[in-house]
């Protein structure tokens, strides 16, 4: 069983074939503008490749989480916009359905190396159905639209861990080949995981524990130091006992994290926790804040009402302390509400101290669409980092060593 490359696709000669590349086209709106478009530039390079080989190029991708019915707030529409903005010379058009007349119709009509992207594959609720035939059938929809002689190039990282009609039963259909996108992330994540460069610091951070506990699990004794921050952070808090006014807070999970801090010391993992946050009156940009020690949140003038939204300046300066001199670090999850500038500080911290240890010569991974978007909207180059993870979810599943479903489905 092995996959096979984009390379020996395009060897093997796709003048004139139909070629269905699963894309991550998942990026952040505001309103019809893409606010981060590294996933469209990221995805570009593989479409561009066959285009230019004389496929014809169809684009099947996801945006969001419309519930299996066409919905304008989740068109791609603005997504392709960009494309073509960002390479107009490839000539790309969107078709109005996904599967439906407009679709068949599109691609039937299609030039050598032009490109039609089809509309939001979630738009039918067979792609994400748990039931087997139902995606089989919408998966023959989409292998209908290449005709008699087509391929199959999964070069969408982001969605590998899905196990969605687009994703893993198409490539039952066609043909099937691994994208440059995919091939990228996989040798670069491989480095996180096997004979990784030490020490090893992990930094997580987002909203939700239960969303990172299996790949804690996964890396304690694995990762030297792991800091924590984020809405996560609150819940390992109150398994040491402390008391997190309305901060985010998974009662649920405490003792999961109880047992993850008491087995840490044994395997020679080090959690880092915040010592102090920034915590407000409520949940707007503009609410009254003060930073107080991470042991007495419930100090502030706000009382028990008071709800956390980033870590303080001493953990931030705690935590650039912690990355220096690591010969690899990943990061997954902003430390804050970072989209608010007063609880940005923390995010800023640790993307700063990130950089600082690609310039040192660490290997530096920001993993997930959010901390991709945050360093983008604090104004880092992508190029301050080592590598930028197009993947989420996929890049956590893949670190707690699961199966993907997206790359099996690929082997033949
Ligand atoms: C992502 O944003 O992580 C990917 O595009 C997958 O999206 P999903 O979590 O909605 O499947
Ligand atoms: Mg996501």
């Amino acid at each position: 069983m092995t996959l096979h490359t984009l390379n020996e696709l395009i060897a093997g000669g796709v003048r004139g074939r139909h070629v269905l590349i699963r894309s991550d086209l998942n990026v952040p709106l505001d309103g019809s503008t893409v606010t981060d478009d590294g996933r469209i530039r990221a995805s570009l390079p593989v479409i561009t490749a066959l285009a230019n080989a004389g496929a014809r190029v169809l684009v099947s991708a996801h945006l969001g989480r419309p519930k299996g019915a066409p919905e304008a707030k989740y068109s791609l529409a603005p997504a392709v916009a960009r494309m073509v903005e960002l390479a107009p010379e490839l000539g790309i058009a969107l078709a109005a359905d996904t599967t439906g007349p407009s679709a068949q119709e599109l691609a039937a009509s299609l030039a050598d190396g032009s490109v039609l992207v089809l509309e939001n594959v979630r738009f039918d609720a067979r792609e994400t159905s748990k039931d087997d035939a139902e995606r089989a059938a919408f998966a023959a929809e989409l292998a209908a639209l290449t005709g008699d002689n087509g391929a199959y190039v999964d070069d969408a990282f982001g969605a590998v861990h899905r196990k969605h009609a687009s994703v893993y039963d198409i490539a039952k259909l066609l043909p099937s080949y691994l994208g440059e996108l995919v091939a990228t992330e996989l040798e670069v994540l491989n480095k996180l995981t096997t004979d990784t460069a030490r020490p090893y610091v992990v930094v997580l951070g987002g909203s939700k524990v239960s969303d990172k506990l299996a790949v804690i699990d996964n890396l304690i004794g694995k990762a030297d130091t792991i800091l924590v921050g984020g809405g996560m952070l609150f819940t390992f808090l109150a398994a040491q006992g402390h008391k997190v006014g309305a901060s985010l807070l998974e009662v649920d999970q405490i003792p999961v994290v109880k047992d993850y801090l008491a087995r840490a010391a044994a395997a020679g993992t080090t959690f880092v926790l915040p010592t102090d946050i920034v915590v407000a009156a409520g949940f707007a940009a503009d609410a009254a804040h003060e930073t107080v020690p991470a042991d007495a949140i419930e100090s502030s003038s706000f009382g028990a009402a008071g709800l956390g939204l980033d870590i303080g300046p001493v953990s931030g300066a705690a935590f650039a302390a912690a990355m220096k001199g690591a010969k690899t670090v990943f990061w997954n999850g902003p430390m804050g509400v970072f989209e608010f500038p007063a609880f940005a500080a923390g995010t800023r911290a640790v993307a700063t101290a990130l950089a600082e240890s690609t310039t040192d010569g660490g290997f530096t991974v920001v993993g997930g669409g959010d901390s991709a978007a945050a360093v983008r909207t604090l104004g880092f180059e992508d190029s301050a980092f080592g590598h930028i993870s197009t993947g989420g979810g996929a890049s956590l599943e893949f670190l707690e060593g699961k199966e993907l479903p997206g790359l099996t489905a690929l082997e033949r």
